[in-house]
Protein backbone atom coordinates (compact mmCIF):
# COMPACT_ATOMS: atom_id res chain seq x y z
CA UNK A 1 0.00 0.00 0.00
CA UNK A 2 1.19 3.59 -0.86
CA UNK A 3 0.47 6.27 2.16
CA UNK A 4 0.40 9.36 1.44
CA UNK A 5 2.49 11.69 3.24
CA UNK A 6 0.88 14.63 4.45
CA UNK A 7 2.35 18.59 4.01
CA UNK A 8 2.06 19.48 8.07
CA UNK A 9 5.40 18.79 9.90
CA UNK A 10 4.23 15.88 12.54
CA UNK A 11 4.31 17.54 15.93
CA UNK A 12 7.58 17.96 18.17
CA UNK A 13 7.32 16.11 21.66
CA UNK A 14 6.82 19.48 24.07
CA UNK A 15 8.59 18.95 27.62
CA UNK A 16 7.75 21.27 30.80
CA UNK A 17 10.98 21.12 32.60
CA UNK A 18 11.02 22.79 36.24
CA UNK A 19 13.27 25.60 37.39
CA UNK A 20 13.15 26.93 41.08
CA UNK A 21 14.16 30.73 41.29
CA UNK A 22 15.13 30.00 44.70
CA UNK A 23 18.08 28.29 42.76
CA UNK A 24 19.01 31.54 41.01
CA UNK A 25 20.87 34.65 42.61
CA UNK A 26 21.57 37.59 39.95
CA UNK A 27 22.42 41.15 41.00
CA UNK A 28 20.98 43.95 39.26
CA UNK A 29 24.57 44.93 38.24
CA UNK A 30 26.43 41.74 37.77
CA UNK A 31 26.60 40.04 34.63
CA UNK A 32 26.06 36.47 35.00
CA UNK A 33 23.99 34.87 37.56
CA UNK A 34 25.25 32.22 40.48
CA UNK A 35 22.92 29.20 39.31
CA UNK A 36 22.97 26.41 42.68
CA UNK A 37 25.22 23.86 40.57
CA UNK A 38 23.62 20.21 40.37
CA UNK A 39 20.36 21.06 40.94
CA UNK A 40 17.79 20.69 38.18
CA UNK A 41 17.27 24.17 37.67
CA UNK A 42 20.71 24.41 36.31
CA UNK A 43 20.59 21.61 33.78
CA UNK A 44 17.46 22.79 32.61
CA UNK A 45 18.60 26.19 32.05
CA UNK A 46 21.60 25.41 30.35
CA UNK A 47 19.63 22.72 28.43
CA UNK A 48 17.38 26.05 27.29
CA UNK A 49 20.64 27.92 26.95
CA UNK A 50 21.68 25.24 24.38
CA UNK A 51 19.00 25.35 22.47
CA UNK A 52 18.92 28.59 21.96
CA UNK A 53 22.82 29.69 21.57
CA UNK A 54 22.91 26.71 18.83
CA UNK A 55 19.46 27.87 16.89
CA UNK A 56 18.14 24.23 17.31
CA UNK A 57 14.33 25.53 18.35
CA UNK A 58 12.47 28.40 20.36
CA UNK A 59 12.18 27.95 23.98
CA UNK A 60 9.62 29.09 25.59
CA UNK A 61 10.33 31.15 29.41
CA UNK A 62 9.05 32.56 32.08
CA UNK A 63 9.52 36.64 32.63
CA UNK A 64 7.71 38.94 35.27
CA UNK A 65 5.31 40.03 32.82
CA UNK A 66 4.20 36.82 30.97
CA UNK A 67 5.86 33.59 29.09
CA UNK A 68 8.26 34.69 26.04
CA UNK A 69 8.97 32.09 23.16
CA UNK A 70 12.92 32.89 22.93
CA UNK A 71 15.20 32.90 20.11
CA UNK A 72 18.47 34.28 19.51
CA UNK A 73 17.79 38.02 18.09
CA UNK A 74 21.09 37.36 15.62
CA UNK A 75 19.82 34.60 13.49
CA UNK A 76 17.19 35.05 11.11
CA UNK A 77 16.61 31.19 11.00
CA UNK A 78 15.83 31.26 14.61
CA UNK A 79 13.44 34.14 14.80
CA UNK A 80 11.62 32.92 12.14
CA UNK A 81 11.13 29.57 13.93
CA UNK A 82 9.06 31.68 16.46
CA UNK A 83 6.96 33.03 13.83
CA UNK A 84 6.04 29.43 12.20
CA UNK A 85 5.42 28.46 15.88
CA UNK A 86 2.89 31.04 16.87
CA UNK A 87 1.94 31.83 12.68
CA UNK A 88 2.73 35.53 13.66
CA UNK A 89 2.34 37.65 11.20
CA UNK A 90 5.80 38.50 9.42
CA UNK A 91 5.60 42.00 9.87
CA UNK A 92 5.14 42.22 13.53
CA UNK A 93 8.61 43.45 15.06
CA UNK A 94 9.88 41.79 18.62
CA UNK A 95 11.05 42.60 21.65
CA UNK A 96 14.78 42.09 21.92
CA UNK A 97 15.89 40.66 25.43
CA UNK A 98 18.79 41.13 27.45
CA UNK A 99 20.76 40.55 30.66
CA UNK A 100 22.84 43.51 31.41
CA UNK A 101 23.26 46.70 30.17
CA UNK A 102 26.42 46.23 29.27
CA UNK A 103 25.38 43.29 27.22
CA UNK A 104 23.18 45.88 25.20
CA UNK A 105 26.06 48.20 24.88
CA UNK A 106 28.06 45.90 22.68
CA UNK A 107 25.11 45.44 20.47
CA UNK A 108 24.81 49.23 19.86
CA UNK A 109 26.74 51.23 18.03
CA UNK A 110 26.19 54.58 19.33
CA UNK A 111 25.45 55.38 22.92
CA UNK A 112 22.13 54.65 24.41
CA UNK A 113 20.27 57.56 23.92
CA UNK A 114 20.38 60.30 27.60
CA UNK A 115 16.36 60.75 27.25
CA UNK A 116 16.11 56.78 28.60
CA UNK A 117 18.77 57.43 31.25
CA UNK A 118 16.41 57.81 34.50
CA UNK A 119 13.81 54.96 33.14
CA UNK A 120 16.78 52.51 32.97
CA UNK A 121 17.79 53.42 36.33
CA UNK A 122 14.42 52.88 37.55
CA UNK A 123 12.80 50.44 35.89
CA UNK A 124 15.39 48.13 34.60
CA UNK A 125 15.71 44.86 34.84
CA UNK A 126 11.45 45.34 34.53
CA UNK A 127 8.53 45.30 32.85
CA UNK A 128 9.79 48.51 30.22
CA UNK A 129 10.47 47.61 26.57
CA UNK A 130 12.53 50.91 24.97
CA UNK A 131 12.69 51.69 21.19
CA UNK A 132 15.98 52.21 20.15
CA UNK A 133 17.75 53.06 16.52
CA UNK A 134 18.51 50.03 15.02
CA UNK A 135 23.08 49.70 15.01
CA UNK A 136 24.51 49.52 11.27
CA UNK A 137 25.34 46.47 9.98
CA UNK A 138 28.79 44.96 10.97
CA UNK A 139 31.18 44.67 8.12
CA UNK A 140 34.44 42.16 8.58
CA UNK A 141 37.29 42.36 7.15
CA UNK A 142 36.51 40.93 3.80
CA UNK A 143 33.95 43.94 3.31
CA UNK A 144 30.88 41.54 4.16
CA UNK A 145 28.26 42.96 6.20
CA UNK A 146 25.97 40.78 8.70
CA UNK A 147 22.91 42.78 10.32
CA UNK A 148 24.00 43.63 14.08
CA UNK A 149 19.91 42.51 14.94
CA UNK A 150 17.95 39.54 12.48
CA UNK A 151 16.09 42.23 10.52
CA UNK A 152 13.36 39.38 11.16
CA UNK A 153 13.36 40.73 14.61
CA UNK A 154 12.42 44.52 13.43
CA UNK A 155 10.56 44.38 9.92
CA UNK A 156 11.52 47.16 7.65
CA UNK A 157 11.85 49.32 10.62
CA UNK A 158 14.90 51.48 11.34
CA UNK A 159 14.10 51.09 15.61
CA UNK A 160 14.00 47.78 17.42
CA UNK A 161 12.58 47.17 21.40
CA UNK A 162 14.88 45.77 23.96
CA UNK A 163 14.09 45.47 27.67
CA UNK A 164 15.99 43.86 30.27
CA UNK A 165 13.56 41.38 32.00
CA UNK A 166 13.63 41.04 36.27
CA UNK A 167 12.54 37.49 36.30
CA UNK A 168 15.77 35.34 37.26
CA UNK A 169 14.77 32.68 35.13
CA UNK A 170 14.81 35.12 32.25
CA UNK A 171 17.56 36.81 32.66
CA UNK A 172 19.96 33.85 33.66
CA UNK A 173 18.56 32.39 30.12
CA UNK A 174 19.71 34.84 28.30
CA UNK A 175 23.12 35.33 30.32
CA UNK A 176 24.11 31.73 30.20
CA UNK A 177 23.12 31.71 26.28
CA UNK A 178 25.23 34.89 25.53
CA UNK A 179 23.06 35.55 23.41
CA UNK A 180 20.15 38.63 22.93
CA UNK A 181 17.27 37.21 22.95
CA UNK A 182 13.72 37.92 20.65
CA UNK A 183 10.93 36.88 22.50
CA UNK A 184 6.95 37.75 21.95
CA UNK A 185 4.47 36.34 24.49
CA UNK A 186 4.67 32.53 24.25
CA UNK A 187 0.64 32.04 22.96
CA UNK A 188 -0.58 31.31 19.41
CA UNK A 189 -0.61 34.67 17.34
CA UNK A 190 -4.24 36.48 18.42
CA UNK A 191 -5.17 34.57 21.79
CA UNK A 192 -4.13 36.32 25.17
CA UNK A 193 -0.52 36.18 26.29
CA UNK A 194 0.61 33.44 28.59
CA UNK A 195 1.35 34.01 32.79
CA UNK A 196 1.41 29.94 33.75
CA UNK A 197 3.94 27.33 32.06
CA UNK A 198 0.16 25.57 31.34
CA UNK A 199 -1.03 28.68 29.53
CA UNK A 200 1.97 27.71 27.41
CA UNK A 201 1.57 24.13 26.85
CA UNK A 202 -2.62 24.78 25.79
CA UNK A 203 -1.51 26.92 22.98
CA UNK A 204 1.95 25.63 22.35
CA UNK A 205 2.08 21.95 22.62
CA UNK A 206 3.10 20.15 19.42
CA UNK A 207 5.00 22.97 17.98
CA UNK A 208 7.87 23.54 20.33
CA UNK A 209 10.65 21.25 22.02
CA UNK A 210 10.59 23.01 25.65
CA UNK A 211 9.00 24.99 27.84
CA UNK A 212 10.82 26.38 31.46
CA UNK A 213 8.06 26.49 34.32
CA UNK A 214 8.96 28.81 36.64
CA UNK A 215 5.40 28.94 38.01
CA UNK A 216 3.11 32.04 37.30
CA UNK A 217 3.88 35.43 36.43
CA UNK A 218 4.08 38.38 39.13
CA UNK A 219 2.94 41.18 36.50
CA UNK A 220 0.75 39.08 34.43
CA UNK A 221 0.62 41.99 31.80
CA UNK A 222 3.16 42.65 29.04
CA UNK A 223 5.68 45.28 29.22
CA UNK A 224 4.91 49.04 28.27
CA UNK A 225 6.94 50.19 25.53
CA UNK A 226 8.31 53.69 25.45
CA UNK A 227 9.73 55.62 21.83
CA UNK A 228 11.93 58.14 23.58
CA UNK A 229 13.17 58.52 19.51
CA UNK A 230 10.43 60.87 18.84
CA UNK A 231 9.38 63.96 20.10
CA UNK A 232 7.32 64.25 22.28
CA UNK A 233 7.96 60.78 23.63
CA UNK A 234 5.46 58.34 23.45
CA UNK A 235 3.99 55.37 24.88
CA UNK A 236 3.42 52.87 21.96
CA UNK A 237 2.17 50.15 24.27
CA UNK A 238 0.71 50.15 27.95
CA UNK A 239 1.67 47.53 30.32
CA UNK A 240 3.73 46.91 33.50
CA UNK A 241 5.20 50.45 34.24
CA UNK A 242 1.73 52.85 34.36
CA UNK A 243 2.34 56.27 32.32
CA UNK A 244 2.01 58.13 35.85
CA UNK A 245 5.39 56.36 36.52
CA UNK A 246 6.76 57.25 33.43
CA UNK A 247 6.19 60.76 34.31
CA UNK A 248 6.91 60.27 38.25
CA UNK A 249 10.14 58.66 37.66
CA UNK A 250 11.76 59.76 33.33
CA UNK A 251 12.66 63.25 34.33
CA UNK A 252 11.52 66.66 32.54
CA UNK A 253 11.46 65.37 28.81
CA UNK A 254 8.40 62.53 29.82
CA UNK A 255 6.25 64.90 31.58
CA UNK A 256 5.09 65.37 28.31
CA UNK A 257 4.82 61.82 26.85
CA UNK A 258 1.84 60.98 24.86
CA UNK A 259 -0.01 58.16 23.83
CA UNK A 260 0.30 56.16 20.70
CA UNK A 261 -2.38 56.17 18.09
CA UNK A 262 -4.23 53.54 17.34
CA UNK A 263 -5.74 53.59 14.07
CA UNK A 264 -2.85 52.02 11.67
CA UNK A 265 -3.90 51.08 8.33
CA UNK A 266 -3.26 47.62 7.11
CA UNK A 267 -0.93 48.96 4.05
CA UNK A 268 1.17 51.25 7.06
CA UNK A 269 3.67 50.22 8.76
CA UNK A 270 3.58 48.61 11.74
CA UNK A 271 4.85 50.93 14.94
CA UNK A 272 3.57 48.15 17.43
CA UNK A 273 0.99 45.66 16.51
CA UNK A 274 -1.49 46.16 18.99
CA UNK A 275 -2.42 48.78 16.31
CA UNK A 276 -2.62 46.47 13.13
CA UNK A 277 -3.82 42.96 14.30
CA UNK A 278 -5.80 40.95 16.07
CA UNK A 279 -4.62 40.68 19.84
CA UNK A 280 -5.59 39.49 22.55
CA UNK A 281 -8.87 37.54 21.49
CA UNK A 282 -9.88 35.37 24.37
CA UNK A 283 -12.26 32.47 22.92
CA UNK A 284 -15.11 32.92 25.96
CA UNK A 285 -17.21 36.70 26.13
CA UNK A 286 -15.86 39.08 27.38
CA UNK A 287 -17.88 42.00 29.20
CA UNK A 288 -16.00 45.17 30.70
CA UNK A 289 -18.27 47.23 33.10
CA UNK A 290 -16.69 50.42 33.71
CA UNK A 291 -17.62 53.54 35.98
CA UNK A 292 -16.41 54.40 39.48
CA UNK A 293 -19.54 52.33 40.73
CA UNK A 294 -19.87 52.29 44.89
CA UNK A 295 -17.59 49.04 45.36
CA UNK A 296 -20.69 46.56 45.58
CA UNK A 297 -20.76 45.35 42.60
CA UNK A 298 -24.13 46.22 41.84
CA UNK A 299 -24.36 46.39 37.96
CA UNK A 300 -22.29 43.66 38.14
CA UNK A 301 -24.69 41.74 40.01
CA UNK A 302 -27.55 42.50 38.15
CA UNK A 303 -25.95 41.45 34.80
CA UNK A 304 -25.25 38.19 36.51
CA UNK A 305 -28.64 37.41 37.59
CA UNK A 306 -29.96 37.95 34.24
CA UNK A 307 -27.73 35.65 32.74
CA UNK A 308 -29.44 31.76 31.95
CA UNK A 309 -28.36 28.68 32.38
CA UNK A 310 -25.91 27.59 34.09
CA UNK A 311 -22.68 28.05 31.56
CA UNK A 312 -19.40 28.83 33.48
CA UNK A 313 -18.22 32.18 34.58
CA UNK A 314 -14.62 33.80 35.22
CA UNK A 315 -14.59 37.29 37.18
CA UNK A 316 -11.66 39.50 37.05
CA UNK A 317 -12.93 42.59 39.38
CA UNK A 318 -10.89 45.56 40.38
CA UNK A 319 -9.18 46.59 42.92
CA UNK A 320 -12.44 49.07 43.43
CA UNK A 321 -14.77 45.96 44.36
CA UNK A 322 -15.26 44.64 47.75
CA UNK A 323 -15.50 40.93 47.09
CA UNK A 324 -16.66 40.01 50.57
CA UNK A 325 -19.36 41.87 50.07
CA UNK A 326 -20.75 39.80 46.58
CA UNK A 327 -19.38 36.48 46.84
CA UNK A 328 -22.85 35.26 48.85
CA UNK A 329 -24.65 36.53 46.34
CA UNK A 330 -23.34 35.10 43.33
CA UNK A 331 -23.92 31.84 44.45
CA UNK A 332 -27.31 32.58 44.85
O1 LIG B 1 6.33 41.82 28.41
C1 LIG B 1 6.64 41.71 27.21
O2 LIG B 1 6.97 42.68 26.52
C2 LIG B 1 6.61 40.30 26.61
C3 LIG B 1 7.67 39.45 27.31
C4 LIG B 1 7.82 38.09 26.69
O3 LIG B 1 8.88 40.14 27.37
N1 LIG B 1 6.82 40.33 25.19
C5 LIG B 1 5.88 40.79 24.35
O4 LIG B 1 6.24 40.70 23.03
O5 LIG B 1 4.81 41.21 24.71
P1 LIG B 1 5.18 40.85 21.84
O6 LIG B 1 5.90 40.43 20.59
O7 LIG B 1 3.96 40.08 22.15
O8 LIG B 1 4.95 42.37 21.74
C6 LIG B 1 5.99 43.21 21.27
C7 LIG B 1 5.59 44.64 21.33
C8 LIG B 1 4.69 44.94 20.22
O9 LIG B 1 3.65 45.83 20.58
C9 LIG B 1 5.67 45.55 19.22
O10 LIG B 1 5.15 46.29 18.19
C10 LIG B 1 6.52 46.38 20.10
O11 LIG B 1 6.72 45.51 21.20
N2 LIG B 1 7.72 46.62 19.36
C11 LIG B 1 8.77 45.81 19.19
N3 LIG B 1 9.68 46.39 18.38
C12 LIG B 1 9.18 47.60 18.04
C13 LIG B 1 9.63 48.69 17.22
N4 LIG B 1 10.78 48.65 16.60
N5 LIG B 1 8.84 49.78 17.10
C14 LIG B 1 7.67 49.82 17.74
N6 LIG B 1 7.17 48.84 18.52
C15 LIG B 1 7.92 47.74 18.66
MG1 LIG C 1 2.00 39.24 22.43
Amino acid sequence: MVSVSSALPPPIATQILPVALSDIDFPRDADMPNVQQSSVTYTNLHKAADMIRNHIAPVAFPTETVYGLGASALSTTAVRQIFAAKNRPLDNPLIVHISSVSQLRRLLDTKIPNIYEPLIQKFWPGPLTIILPLPAPIRNEDGIETPAISPACTPGQNTFGVRMPSHPVARALIAISDTPIAAPSANASSRPSPTTAMHVYTDMAGRIPLILDGGACNVGLESTVVDGTVSPPAILRPGGVSIEEIRKYGGPLWMGVITGKSDAGHDEKVRTPGMKYRHYSPKAKVVVFLGQGDGSGGEILRYLRGLKGDSKLGVLPSRLFNLDSWDEEIKK
